[in-house]
């Protein structure tokens, strides 16, 4: 089954929300000028966004940190693509920190020689499809599919907002030498939050202490987010997301989707993507059966 046009377009192969953004904006980023201080999150969705721009937010601002200042890390860690809050990226002081989902051959050009900094987030596809399923349900600005057998089938073949994990990924992995970047999985974040903050700061060249690294560490952690309204995404409910349906911070765990796949699902997954995934694992620890 298709999805449906009134959620999704596609433009030069990668499928957009059509309330979001604009074919001719897209087109429009190519040239979008990049400083060598800019550092860009790049994921697909439902792979630890919100986590890393969190992170990224508490690594880069003192004041966000120590909770002096308020701003949400929606406004902090903007995203490029999705410009809904209109704000001024040519303008905003430097180092600018950016989120996208777009995949490797449609960002800037000049991303692209190696100028400003790409941390990439993965996460376990299994675990992906169901975090995405539930956020379809949740966003108003996404195809509402109640049984998780449709969207499961949507998302095996791409077609869902973002397209395809696979290509998506293996996109990423397959030209990094072409961007400076460094990978990360959501597993890692999980199972050692410390460790990948300091791998983090090291690829940014950022140098906290002791004391700053707690803290970073501290505000990063699930229930820390969930109860901050800077970080949490609560404030979304007003517009992107249904009221009373869900937090965008819903569980925070590796594995989930052995609570929501069948068996057979599970092997359907496996026949898609198993095979298709044997060249991803020199850059990605993880085998989407693993235990945690
Ligand atoms: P679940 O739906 O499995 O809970 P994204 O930001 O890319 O949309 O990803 C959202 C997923 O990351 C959600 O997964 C969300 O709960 C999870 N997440 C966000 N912050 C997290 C944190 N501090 N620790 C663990 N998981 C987190």
């Amino acid at each position: 089954m298709e999805p449906s046009e009134e959620f999704v377009f596609k433009h030069k192969g990668f499928y957009f929300q059509p309330d979001l953004v604009t074919p001719e904006y897209i087109d429009s980023l190519e040239d979008f000028e990049i400083r060598d201080s800019d550092v860009f999150i790049v994921t697909y969705p439902k792979s630890g966004t919100v986590w890393t721009q969190n992170i990224l937010c508490l690594i880069y601002h003192e004041g966000h940190r120590d909770g002096t200042e308020n701003m949400e890390i929606k406004y902090r860690v903007p995203w490029l693509e999705y410009n809904i809050y209109n704000m001024d990226y040519v303008h905003r002081p430097s180092p600018r920190l950016f989120t996208t989902h777009l995949p490797y051959y449609l960002v800037p050009r000049d991303l692209r020689n190696r100028r400003a900094k790409v941390i990439y987030v993965a996460r376990n596809p299994k675990d992906v499809a169901v975090s995405y399923f539930h956020f379809s349900n949740l966003s108003v600005t996404l195809e509402t599919i109640p049984d998780f057998n449709i969207f499961l089938e949507r998302f095996l073949a791409g077609k869902v907002a973002s397209s395809s994990w696979l290509d998506h990924v293996r996109g990423w992995s397959t030209h990094r030498e072409e961007f400076n970047i460094f990978f990360l999985t959501y597993e890692e974040m999980k199972k050692d939050l410390r460790g990948a903050v300091l791998k983090i700061c090291k690829f940014l060249g950022k140098q906290l202490n002791e004391k700053e690294l707690d803290t970073v560490v501290e505000n990063a952690t699930f229930d820390k987010m969930k109860t901050d309204p800077r970080a949490n995404y609560d404030s979304m409910q007003s517009n992107l997301q249904e009221r009373g349906k869900g937090h965008f911070l819903r569980k925070g765990i590796i594995g989930d989707w052995k609570n929501t796949m069948t068996v057979a699902q599970s092997e359907r997954f496996d026949n898609v993507f198993k095979e298709k995934m044997k060249d991803l694992s020199s850059t990605f620890s993880w085998d989407i059966n693993d235990d945690i």
